[in-house]
């Protein structure tokens, strides 16, 4: 079978190399794909924000089955344009995408189903967001409604700053496009957790739970970015956890999507905090998380292909996952500068030596590659990520190979995981 994967980060990397695991897979097609991408997968140019172009691919491929990475081609409807030429595509439809793409549609939908969230106000002029503002205690958070790659949530430690954030969404300043609608919603305290699952609407099967980095400095300090490590690991939620947010928080969700008749199928990613009132939804993504994706397949022993088709076909309630026990961990290299300006196209040495480091692989988030030479190309360049019996022993392989790789100006954090570590008795 060929396999297409729209997208170009790391996520889509580790998909691929997951893909073509599979012995039923014969050729992996990635479009656009990266550096890194291109040594394992057929690499064919797209631009992710045109369905039009994004299906012309597909129908010149005609792939048995299509893989959407990131969130902007699915809040487009690109899966709603697939189906419609009859091709087999993971990923959910742009109505059921709207859990991810408006937060004032994912939190209205979780108060209709009573699925714990943050108190919140979505507010649709200044007007509104001013008495909204009222009524919560600093901090408050003030939330762009639709998607911000990371960059739309204000954590403000007045009423008169979450004001002012809200009018800088309503009006441009703050993330440049001027937004319709702004959330305001109560501050909450705790671990987070990224619980994915893969449901095909109607059943729902959790993947091993991970722990995102979001912060660009060590101590969670500095601005956020769009993830600089992950780790996974089975003592992350227990058993009985694990099962209370299958019960109240994945599974109403999946069904309240078929009952209001746009049901979720794809990946649904539920973001939550671990707070002392138990876990709440932070956010909804429709898609694989990323750097995520990265620690979780690399713990992945079934075939994710049979998996995803399940997804498609409604059969996901005849399919277990089988995962490897222990941990994983994926540490992100960084361009110098990034999450702000940053330089591209700079030589990466280092790649082969850092993959031969047991449990390793390099998975490519922002890469290029000319002739043999691969070049960095985005904010985030690579997620250096291992398995390991142990979250220990995966961290010091994840950071043995990252420290053999270099490019001028690379940045990494030195303390992924560490608070799992600190935790432990
Ligand atoms: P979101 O895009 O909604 O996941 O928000 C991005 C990040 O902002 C989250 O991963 C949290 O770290 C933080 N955040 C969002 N909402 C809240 C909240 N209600 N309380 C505390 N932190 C939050
Ligand atoms: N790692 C966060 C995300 O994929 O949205």
């Amino acid at each position: 079978m060929k396999v297409l994967i729209f997208g170009s980060g790391g996520r889509e990397h580790a998909l691929a190399w997951a893909v073509a695991r599979s012995p039923r897979v014969t050729e992996v097609v990635c479009a656009p794909g990266n550096g890194g991408i291109a040594q394992i997968a057929r690499c064919v140019p797209a631009d992710l924000k045109d369905v039009e172009a994004l299906v012309r691919v597909a129908e010149a491929e005609r792939p048995g089955l299509i893989i959407v990475g990131p969130e902007l081609p699915l809040s487009l409807g690109i899966v709603d344009a697939l189906q419609e030429r009859g091709l087999r595509v993971f990923g959910p439809t742009r109505a059921a995408a709207m859990l991810e793409s408006s937060k004032g549609f994912a939190k209205r939908f979780l108060q209709r189903h009573k699925i714990p969230t943050a108190n919140y106000a979505v507010c649709t002029t200044a007007a509104e967001l001013e008495k909204a503002v009222e009524l919560f205690h600093p901090p408050i958070v003030v939330k762009a409604d639709g998607l911000a790659a990371g960059k739309g949530v204000v954590i403000c430690q007045s009423r008169r700053t979450a004001i002012e954030a809200g009018h800088g969404l309503f009006t441009g300043a703050l993330l440049g496009d001027a937004g319709q609608q702004v959330v305001v919603e109560e501050f909450l305290e705790g671990d987070e957790i990224s619980f994915l699952c893969l449901t095909d609407g109607k059943s729902v099967v959790p993947l091993v739970p991970a722990q995102d980095h979001k912060r660009i400095g060590e101590g969670d300090t500095g601005p956020n970015t769009g993830g600089m490590g992950v780790y996974s690991t089975d003592a992350m939620l227990d058993p009985h956890m694990t099962e209370w947010i299958m019960h109240h928080i994945a599974e109403p969700t999946v069904r309240g999507m078929a009952e209001e008749d746009t049901p979720f199928s794809g990946v649904l990613y539920c973001g939550l905090m671990m707070t002392a009132r138990g876990p709440q939804v932070l956010e909804f993504n429709a898609r694989f998380g990323d750097p995520e994706t990265q620690a979780i397949l690399l713990r992945l022993e079934s075939d994710l292909v049979d998996a995803l088709e399940a997804c498609i076909d409604g059969t996901l309630g005849e399919i277990s996952l089988r995962w490897s026990p222990g941990a994983s961990a994926c540490v992100v290299a960084s361009s110098a500068g990034y999450p702000g300006s940053y330089k591209t196209g700079l030589p990466i040495t280092g790649l082969s030596d850092a993959a031969r480091v047991p449990g390793v692989q390099v998975f490519h988030s922002g890469t290029s590659k000319l002739g043999n030479q691969i070049l960095t190309g985005g904010g985030r360049v690579l997620g250096v990520t291992a398995a390991a019996p142990s979250l220990e022993e995966a961290l010091m392989r994840a950071y043995e190979a990252i420290a053999l790789i270099e490019f001028e100006g690379v940045y990494y954090r030195r303390d992924i995981g560490h608070r799992a570590l600190k935790r432990k008795p």
